[in-house]
């Protein structure tokens, strides 16, 4: 078993608790509390509560969920006192544990304990759950590129936390540790998505991720752009033709399951353009700046099986992710061609700056011939979604209205929050082609997520459930809940939690 970041403990002694860089106290505010006096509890002890008296005496804010204190208890140790209540949601769990160690792991604190032992349950794993993930995340490092000596790494955390009696050690173990397999999981979509565009073409991703492949006993499977051609994917094509590269392509991941028998399937697909110009109907400079990004779904679809097979779950999983750039040149799609895809549909071209949804329809009809029980796909896929939603939400859309509940609790019990959109026919209409079977988008207006996801339906299998997730949360000034980076990784949490509440099993 590797070393984990985190250890659960009911007890611990006086010289232990001495040996800590830094403390932190989570105190409870039931309904009613309004003094400092009351929320302090008695296994705290007495010097402690009157340095506490005094710094609130300097500022007389009342207690209230959030409210956080900090001082250096002694030379040797730092202390963080922080308020927490019934009401908080994961999200503001996880921002919180950002708010209380970040200043810590700055201070240069790595043995940390955390005392829990004023939260019940089952708000206790709840806080274990965000204060490892945020201390995962905070250990993210750059991808470096600059000739500036790197600052020696500054050492892994650890996390030492005391709960209530009620709290089963087995399970809070297994809930720190799948906090802190998702976290890794997100730094490795942070890490991929913040490559420099001209390391991470489409031929060094597909190398890159063929080596990660074998690191994580995936399968691994590519299908070149030759290939995709003779098969006569026409939608992939048109993107990909755009590139002096001949390097797209289709890379198919695998987990084959736990060795039971019987095990459902469980297939992603990815969005991976490696670089979005726009194509012909180029973006401005503000509009490219960071299309580099634009493979977020993909890493996010690797990350997935790769976590899937290191915490073994209980299904098979298949990942597909198409990558690509999206380019000009003399051979690049253009406006009013008509291509035909995979599936025999012919569309209708209207700008070459939807490129994601033409490589998707190939992927999603590759990826229905698996026949999945469930199909999810992960793309930074419209600027409309984030204008709906801002970039602390991402879009879903599903084919199964009856699954919106679901999502919407998957988002709310990850502190990764999603919101969902209608997918009635009518909004299609804008969709209908006077020459080929549908249109590809609107020239401008509407709402292209919704008419996007639309497009996409229209390849995938009718009788899979099938949830597309519009990334507009992959990015956020300022970070996300736990994560400090403008990249948010965002989406492992979010799944893990969807698909474990899908097919009903526990961490
Ligand atoms: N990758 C972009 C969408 C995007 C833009 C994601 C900014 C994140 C940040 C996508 O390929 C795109 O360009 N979409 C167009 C579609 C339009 C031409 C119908 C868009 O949203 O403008
Ligand atoms: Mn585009
Ligand atoms: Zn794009």
């Amino acid at each position: 078993m590797a070393k984990t970041l985190s250890k659960i403990h009911h007890q611990m002694d006086q010289t232990a608790l001495s040996s800590f860089d830094a403390q932190i106290w989570i105190l409870w505010l039931k309904p009613g509390m309004k003094e400092w006096a009351e929320v302090f509890p008695e296994t705290m002890g007495a010097a402690e509560r009157d340095i506490l008296q005094a710094l609130i005496q300097r500022d007389p804010q009342k207690p209230e969920a959030g409210s956080l204190l900090s001082f250096d208890r002694n030379p040797l140790q730092r202390w963080v006192v922080a308020v927490a209540d019934e009401g908080m949601e994961t999200f503001r769990w996880l921002s919180l544990a950002r708010q209380i160690l970040k200043p810590l792991k700055e201070h240069g604190c790595k043995k940390i304990l955390a005392n829990l032992t004023s939260v019940p349950l089952p708000q206790s794993l709840q806080a274990a759950d965000a204060l490892t993930a945020a201390a995962k995340g905070l250990l993210f490092s750059f991808p470096k590129y600059s000739q500036k000596e790197v600052k020696k790494k500054d050492g892994e955390l650890t996390l030492d936390l005391l709960v209530v009696p009620e709290v089963d050690l087995e399970e809070a173990t297994r809930v720190v540790q799948h906090a802190e397999s998702t976290s890794a999981a997100n730094n490795q979509v942070r890490h991929l998505v913040m490559q420099a565009g001209n390391d991470l073409t489409p031929a060094q991703y597909v190398a890159r991720l063929k080596k990660l492949a074998e690191q994580n006993e995936l399968g691994y499977q590519f299908t070149s752009q030759k290939k995709l051609e003779s098969m006569g994917a026409g939608a992939f094509l048109a993107v990909a033709q755009g590139s002096a590269h001949e390097d797209a392509g289709l890379v198919k991941l695998t987990y084959e399951g736990n060795g039971k028998k019987g095990l459902k399937h469980l297939v992603l697909v990815g969005k991976g353009v490696t670089f979005d110009t726009g194509g012909h109907n180029i973006k401005n400079s503000q509009g490219m700046y960071g299309m580099h990004r634009d493979m977020a779904g993909s890493a996010l679809a690797y990350s997935l099986v790769a976590l899937a097979s290191k915490e073994k779950w209980p299904v098979r999983v298949t990942a597909f992710l198409a990558i690509a750039e999206n380019m000009i040149g003399p051979r690049a799609y253009r406006q009013n061609d008509v291509i035909t895809a995979l599936n025999g549909k012919t569309i209708e071209i209207v700008d070459t700056d939807a490129e994601g949804r033409m490589l998707l329809a190939d992927t999603l009809h590759i990826a229905s011939g698996e026949k999945p029980d469930l199909l999810l796909d992960f793309a930074t896929l419209t600027g409309a979604c984030i204008r709906a939603l801002s970039t602390l939400y991402s879009g879903v859309f599903t084919n199964r209205q009856d699954l919106v509940p679901a999502l919407i609790a998957a988002g709310r019990e990850s502190g990764e929050r999603v919101w969902p959109f209608p997918m009635d026919a009518d909004f299609a209409e804008c969709l209908k082609s006077d020459i080929a079977d549908i249109k590809q988008c609107r020239v401008s207006g509407g709402v292209d997520h919704i008419e996007a996801s639309l497009f996409l339906k229209e390849f995938v299998g009718k009788d899979i459930p099938w949830v597309h997730l519009d990334l507009s949360a992959a990015e956020n000034s300022g970070g996300l809940a736990h994560i400090e980076t403008e990249v948010t990784g965002f989406g492992v949490r979010f799944v893990s939690r969807f698909v474990r509440n899908y097919w009903g099993w526990s961490v």
